[in-house]
């Protein structure tokens, strides 16, 4: 299928564009009413994730209504250790937990990589269902959670402001993480190769919970493994975005992957120094922004872009936009990159 909108792609391989590409981390979802509607009909969040017809409509929202350059799958990262076995609840309000924790060796071996992939089959389906009603209009990108921040939930059972259970199991038990993060990082693999399959035009891998780590303990318990993903899956540009690793960002320039993201602490002329002028960047508005004025909105804007430059860039916020954003602020943003890049 041919792209009428391919500018996301090409500022990702590093090829000219005409203006900067721009989407937003967390697009879809409660930011649009649209999505609300949907959500209040069902019996939860993974009834929506799961449904594959539902989940492509909600992917394709963000760009009828806010004229984003790029659609993101409608999932979760938390689908994989769902799928190696581990079940997740979504609590309203309160988010993910996980009932069953990772402590042991059995714990571990229990977790099947086999079957993960098949029990994925509503994922590439939604990727499948979507790539068609998009029709070409903007690339699909489909994405992966990093190993690191999926074994953070998976040991520590839920969200943490310090996931001191899952770094205390960095220290006590590193034969067992490493036995995980492999099991995590194999299954990861498949699992992009497939969404690439079934249609994703580029992807994403979200490491969360980078920025808790101490340095050492970084290169080993999460690049390395980012690494080995960014190695087996060539097929098409690759980000990774790695939240508050600002110490990690020379050797993430040396990842085989395409793009790196930055969040809003990271100072922009700094990480393209840091990362080389080889890589796109992309990010990285404080998602704060978006509760000011339409006028401070545009002059942060077209701060950022000054800063960035208008090649081998894509516009985003520096984390997910926050769920009570305004969307006609969202729309002002995107807007104002449209407007000052071109
Ligand atoms: O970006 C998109 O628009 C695509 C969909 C997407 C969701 N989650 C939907 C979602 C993506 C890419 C994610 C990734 C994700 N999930 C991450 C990495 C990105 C990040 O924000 O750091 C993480 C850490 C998770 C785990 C997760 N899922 C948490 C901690 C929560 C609860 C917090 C929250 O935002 O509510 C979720 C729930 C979730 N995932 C929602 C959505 C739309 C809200 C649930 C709802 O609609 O009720």
């Amino acid at each position: 299928m041919l792209l009428k909108n391919d500018l996301i792609l090409r500022a990702a391989k590093g090829e000219k564009t005409e203006r900067v590409p721009v989407w937003l981390m967390r697009q879809a979802g409660r930011i649009l009413p649209e999505y609300r509607a949907i959500r209040e009909r069902l019996s939860g969040f993974k009834e929506l994730v799961t449904t594959p017809q539902l989940a492509a409509e909600v992917t394709i929202q963000p760009v009828d209504i806010l004229d984003t350059d790029a659609a993101i799958i409608f999932s979760d990262i938390l689908v994989v250790p769902e799928a190696m076995g581990l079940d997740y609840e979504m609590l309203e309000a309160k988010g993910p937990i996980f009932p069953k924790t990772i402590k042991t060796s059995a714990d571990i071996e229990l977790l099947t990589t086999k079957t993960a992939i098949e029990n994925l089959a509503y994922v590439f389906e939604a990727i499948r269902v979507t790539k068609k009603e998009l029709n070409g209009r903007v690339p699909l990108i489909g994405f992966a959670g990093a190993p690191w921040t999926l074994l953070a939930y998976m040991v520590e059972g839920s969200g943490s402001k310090t996931f001191s259970k899952a770094r205390k199991f960095l220290y006590s038990e590193q034969a067992l993480a490493h036995q995980l993060l492999q099991k995590i990082t194999d299954v990861t693999i498949l699992y992009l190769k497939e969404q690439v399959k079934s249609g994703a035009d580029m992807l994403q891998l979200f490491d969360s919970w980078a920025g808790i780590l101490p340095p050492d303990h970084y290169k080993e318990f999460s690049l390395k493994y980012i690494s080995q993903i960014c190695d087996a899956v060539p097929e098409v540009p690759l980000t990774v975005f790695a939240k508050g690793a600002f110490f990690a960002r020379r050797e993430m320039g040396k990842l085989n992957c395409r793009t790196i993201g930055l969040d809003w602490n990271m100072e922009i002329g700094e990480s393209r120094k840091l990362i080389g002028d080889d890589k796109t960047l992309q990010g990285n508005l404080d998602p704060c922004v978006l509760y000011t004025s339409y006028e401070e909105i545009r002059k942060h804007t077209r701060q950022m872009i000054k800063e960035f430059g208008t090649q081998k860039y894509i516009a985003n916020l520096g984390h997910g936009v926050y769920p009570d954003t305004d969307k006609d602020k969202v729309k002002c943003f995107i807007e104002a990159v449209k407007e000052y890049s071109a």
